[in-house]
């Protein structure tokens, strides 16, 4: 059933209706970049190979970071305050004001899914990189052009974190980054994209298969 499968109350699951249907009038967090019907897989997919060591272990970089802990902020004290702040009725970490840029996916239909996603995974790599259920493949991955046709997204486009990364966050700070010229900026792209690097290491990157053809020659998995 959709309301268990995204752990959404009846009434909050009535509201994200309301919302996937724009009648609360919140524009949903996403970036020009067209979704054109791929759908999500979460994290977890992604992990399957983007967690081994030869790839960069994305999963663990991505763990460390604040995107991660993105849906368990709602739940503190801050939060709390901001949602009371805001007039809320429901609890942050159930309204669809804060979940939209909180949540990969939020408010979007059942069949926007591949599989279930979990809220408390927060903000997800396919918020940055696109839905992945038609790209996720390693022979489409290791060619860019492939991937980019599949629904993979130009990580090169700030549009893509100014969908949440803007005035509309109540935490919004015109002056948040500093930069290197010692001024600040409400969101500084390289300086952002800095503070969360995953890279694929260079020996790897546009080598996997290489990589992993040779490792089988051996008798190995690639780690
Ligand atoms: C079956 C394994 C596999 C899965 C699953 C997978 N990837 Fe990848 N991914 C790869 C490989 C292999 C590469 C390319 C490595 C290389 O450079 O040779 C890659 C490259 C990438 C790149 C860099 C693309 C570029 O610009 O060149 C991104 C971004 C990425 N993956 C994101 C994801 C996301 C997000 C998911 C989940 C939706 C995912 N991947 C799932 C194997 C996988
Ligand atoms: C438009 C997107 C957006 C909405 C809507 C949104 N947030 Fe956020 N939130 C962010 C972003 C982006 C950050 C990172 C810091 C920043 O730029 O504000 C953040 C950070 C936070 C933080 C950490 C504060 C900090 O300074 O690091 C808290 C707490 C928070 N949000 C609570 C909420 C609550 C509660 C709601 C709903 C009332 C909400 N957010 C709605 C995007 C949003
Ligand atoms: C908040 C946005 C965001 C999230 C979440 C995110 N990424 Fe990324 N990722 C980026 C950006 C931006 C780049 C490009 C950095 C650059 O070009 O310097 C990138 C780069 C990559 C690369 C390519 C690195 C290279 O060297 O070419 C891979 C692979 C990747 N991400 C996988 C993942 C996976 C897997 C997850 C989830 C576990 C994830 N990303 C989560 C924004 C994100
Ligand atoms: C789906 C919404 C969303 C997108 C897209 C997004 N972010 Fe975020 N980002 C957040 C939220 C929410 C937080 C706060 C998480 C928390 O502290 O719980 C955050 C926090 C951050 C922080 C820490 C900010 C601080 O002052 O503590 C950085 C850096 C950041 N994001 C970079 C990026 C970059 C770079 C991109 C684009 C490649 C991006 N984000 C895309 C929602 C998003």
């Amino acid at each position: 059933m959709l309301g268990t499968r995204f752990g959404f109350t009846a009434v909050a699951f009535f509201a994200a209706l309301c919302f996937s249907a724009g009648l609360l009038g919140v524009p949903a967090a996403s970036s020009d970049q067209a979704f054109d019907g791929h759908r999500t897989v979460g994290v977890r997919k992604c992990a399957t190979c983007h967690k081994k060591k030869t790839l960069g272990n994305q999963l663990a970089a991505w763990r460390a970071a604040p995107h991660a802990r993105a849906f368990e902020t709602l739940s503190n004290a801050e939060s709390r305050a901001l949602a009371e702040a805001a007039g809320l009725s429901l609890p942050p970490n159930q309204a669809p004001e804060c979940l939209r840029c909180h949540q990969t996916g939020f408010g979007l239909p059942e069949a926007a899914f591949a599989y279930e996603i979990d809220p408390a995974d927060g903000v997800q790599c396919e918020s940055c990189h696109g839905p992945g259920r038609d790209y996720r493949k390693k022979k489409i991955m290791s060619d860019p052009k492939k991937a980019h046709a599949k629904g993979l997204f130009d990580s090169d486009d700030p549009a893509i974190c100014t969908a949440c990364h803007n005035a509309e966050s109540p935490t919004f700070d015109p002056d948040r980054f500093l930069l290197a010229d010692g001024t600040r900026s409400a969101f500084d792209f390289e300086v952002a994209k800095k503070s969360i690097a995953h890279p694929i290491p260079e020996a790897t990157k546009g080598h996997y298969l290489e990589i992993e053809k040779k490792l089988k020659a051996q008798g190995k998995k690639v780690e």
